[in-house]
């Protein structure tokens, strides 16, 4: 292997980069939202378990072809399978990839301005329609969020461009357990607001009826989305883990750590959105809405909320730049020369890609495809299709094209945990994934 190549030189740092990835938007900002509009409780009892029993098995093959190629996410497909097809597969995490991190970048764009008008304390001290105006008022204007988003692609572009991205991983090791201990204290004043259990209720006490296939998918979706799975990002972080370390243990704390911020995410809305008397099914607005009227009810929480939005942008940019990643690595391959400026052209035209995104909940907010806004539409369709397209591509791969005795030494578990794992991507998560895609595209 070249030494131009960079490796992560410890377990920890891999374990960081990987969570990292994994833990954003995805737990803080779409969980609560995709809980809130697809019916609470449920909806969470099924994204745990598609956690656990399709995202992990995938996690851990992800992480085995990274490994054992030490390639990018097409390259290992042509390395592992010279003249086979399957290189395709790591073509489409690419353009998967680069359309997430389109309207991730949007988002991290919002966190930008949020954090602007909170150190401004313009984040404090407002009714409770206040909270819903400023989030209505940022997002219709075009200027603002474009430049927003502008900035944020800016600070992604930047971390992949300059080789810090080691040193802004192993921050995380500080920056999320404080983001941790922040979401336990606002769980805790959310959750002793007067009203607080209905939003219990709503994240614990199953409706039935919302038991669909629907429901399922978006389930599914949304564990892909917030493990990284499913677009070759898990891919490209193993590949520069050396040889030698475990991945069955890295991806089981990617996945507990995820599920945690999830729920206590979800204890932070969710009461407070009861008590306060917001709708749940708000939409991609609901945490900008909720959070600062949780702050609202904390002493200090106007200075609060400025360490609270520096730590939600942290934990942002951890991944968005892995997002970024899988595209720049594809391109960049053995030219390490060209990092630099391969990486500012990928975020450019992924910024320029954005920007219909940004727009469509102002000025062309009266654009719908399938009945969705561009923005939805462009989320839903990731998640909900190219995500578990790839991750189905992965499952298959590893099953069919490794040999028994090759994934049984990489993954080194006990015989019972390693047939499991084998039963399930083998059999379980393919079935299970065509049979959800399939029953939601005809029926
Ligand atoms: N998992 C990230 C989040 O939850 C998003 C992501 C998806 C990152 C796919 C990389 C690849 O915010």
């Amino acid at each position: 292997m070249s030494s131009n190549r960079d490796q992560f030189t410890s377990k920890i740092g891999f374990i960081l980069a990987a969570a990292g990835s994994a833990i954003g938007l995805g737990a803080i900002w779409k969980f609560p939202y995709t809980v809130g509009t697809n019916g609470g409780s449920v909806f969470i009892l099924l994204f745990i378990l598609c956690t656990l029993l399709i995202g992990l098995p995938i996690l851990m093959s992800e992480f085995l072809i990274g490994r054992r190629s030490q390639a990018d996410a097409v390259s290992a497909f042509k390395k592992e399978a010279p003249g086979k097809p399957w290189f395709l597969a790591g073509w489409l995490g690419v353009i998967v990839s680069a359309l997430i991190l389109s309207f991730y970048g949007v988002v991290g764009g919002w966190i930008l301005s949020y954090l602007f008008r909170a150190v401004t304390f313009q984040l404090n001290g407002g009714s409770e329609e206040h909270y819903g105006e400023l989030f209505s008022s940022l997002i219709a204007n075009p200027w603002e969020v474009i430049f927003a988003q502008a900035m944020f692609m800016f600070i992604t572009i930047f971390i992949v461009q300059s080789g810090i991205k080691g040193g802004i991983e192993r921050a995380g090791k500080w920056m999320m357990p404080a983001l941790f201990i922040f979401f336990i204290l606002l769980a805790i004043r959310s959750l002793t607001l007067d009203g607080a259990m209905e939003g219990v209720k709503f994240m614990f006490v199953p409706d039935w009826s919302y038991l669909n296939m629907e429901t399922l998918l978006n389930a599914l979706g949304l564990a892909f989305f917030s493990l990284s799975v499913g677009v070759g990002a898990m891919i490209t972080y193993a590949s520069y883990l050396p040889k030698t370390e475990t991945i069955t243990s890295s991806a089981f704390n990617v996945a507990w750590m995820n599920i945690a911020i999830s729920i206590l995410a979800g204890l932070v809305i969710f009461p407070a959105v009861f008590a306060l008397g917001y709708s749940p099914a708000q939409g991609p607005g609901l945490v900008f809405i909720i959070l600062p009227a949780v702050f609202e009810q904390i002493p200090m929480g106007s200075v609060l909320i400025i360490i609270f939005f520096i730590l939600l942008l942290f934990a942002t940019l951890t991944s968005s730049i892995s997002l970024l990643e899988i595209t720049v690595s594809v391109f960049v391959k053995d030219n390490y020369e060209k990092r630099r400026s391969r990486a500012w052209i990928v975020g450019l035209v992924i910024f320029l890609a954005g920007i219909p995104s940004a727009l469509s909940f102002g000025v062309w907010s009266n654009i719908f495809i399938m009945d969705k806004s561009i923005f939805d539409f462009i989320d839903y369709i990731t998640a909900n299709v190219g995500m578990p397209i790839g991750a189905l591509a992965f499952s298959l791969f590893v099953a069919y094209y490794y040999k028994t005795n090759v994934t049984k030494a990489e993954l080194n578990l006990p015989n019972a945990g390693y047939w499991l794992w084998r039963t399930i991507v083998c059999v379980i998560a393919p079935i299970a994934i065509i049979t959800i895609s399939l029953y939601n595209l005809f029926a």
